[in-house]
């Protein structure tokens, strides 16, 4: 059945990933309730499909997003940002989506945008991304995530320098500084991802979801208590038969045909 969302473009792949396209260019991809909800949705949707191993998402060439809808917002009284918890709903569920997601980032990741950007597992960004929490130019702060996240991701002095003063951060500097893990050629960005989509895909799912569980724990816990949580996982794994296809097929010289059991 074809994905229909309005805000969306869905595609998925034989080899077990899909790519979601952020479709708004006509606001270069400013994030509102339609989008992030959609957004939460085909997550949902897709949460226990196992023909979705591994997602993409990005934007357009001009813009990955350029943040929440500023016309959509601009009116909003305390209450209803209160009532509405605005965006939390779609917050949680990036936040809380068990298989990895990869950003793809072209051009603009700003305000929510660049905090939808640092939800994901990890950003491949293109040569032209450009990255900023500009909330303070509109007499506000990131609502996402941004300002703990940026921190954690490129530390105090260059989240406080971007959070303070609005700049941005071209992809050079955002690999310099952590906050993406590659930069490509703009015209390379999209197979780069898929391909990395690809090798996520084909690993055992088991595996894929302990890795990201352990990795996202390192933000949570002291050192003693991550290596504890990750000594009793590596352990666990041992329980699938996923972890005796791997290590046989790594001592019979051919390649592993995972199961996710
Ligand atoms: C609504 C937006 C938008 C946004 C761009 N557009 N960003 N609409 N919300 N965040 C719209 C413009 O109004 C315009 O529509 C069209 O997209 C093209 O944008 P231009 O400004 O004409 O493009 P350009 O001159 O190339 O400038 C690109 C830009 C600029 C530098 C990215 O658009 C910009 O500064 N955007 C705002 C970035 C920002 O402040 N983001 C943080 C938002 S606050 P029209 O119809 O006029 O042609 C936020 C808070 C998160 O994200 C926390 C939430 C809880």
């Amino acid at each position: 059945m074809a994905d229909a969302y309005s805000t969306l473009l869905i595609e998925r792949h034989a080899d077990g990933y899909a790519v979601v396209t952020l479709n708004r260019p006509e606001a270069l991809n400013a994030l509102n309730t339609t989008l992030t909800g959609e957004l939460g949705d085909f997550l949902e949707s897709v949460a226990d499909d196992d023909g979705v191993r591994c997602i993409v998402l990005t934007g357009s060439v001009k813009a990955f997003a350029a943040g929440a809808d500023i016309k959509e917002m601009a009116d909003q009284a305390y209450a209803d940002m209160y009532r509405g918890n605005f965006f939390a709903r779609a917050h949680d569920r990036v936040a809380s989506f068990r298989k990895p997601i990869i950003a793809a980032v072209s051009g603009y990741a700003l305000g929510g945008g660049c905090e939808l950007a640092m939800l994901c597992d990890f950003i491949i960004a293109s040569e032209t991304a450009k990255f900023g929490q500009p909330e303070i130019n509109l007499g506000v702060a990131p609502g996402i995530g941004g300002s703990q996240r940026l921190t954690r991701a490129v530390g105090k002095a260059k989240a406080m320098d971007m959070c303070l003063t609005g700049r941005m951060m071209d992809a050079a500097e955002a690999e310099r500084s952590g906050l993406v893990s590659r930069v490509v050629a703009s015209d390379a960005l999209l197979d780069e991802a898929r391909a990395a989509a690809a090798k996520i895909a084909g690993q055992s799912i088991l595996a894929v979801m302990a890795n990201k569980e352990l990795v996202n724990a390192a933000f949570e816990t002291t050192l003693t208590q991550g290596v504890v949580f990750e000594r009793r996982l590596f352990h666990s794994l041992f329980a699938f038969e996923d972890q005796k296809e791997g290590m046989a097929a790594f001592v019979e010289k051919r390649k592993p045909a995972f199961t996710g059991r």
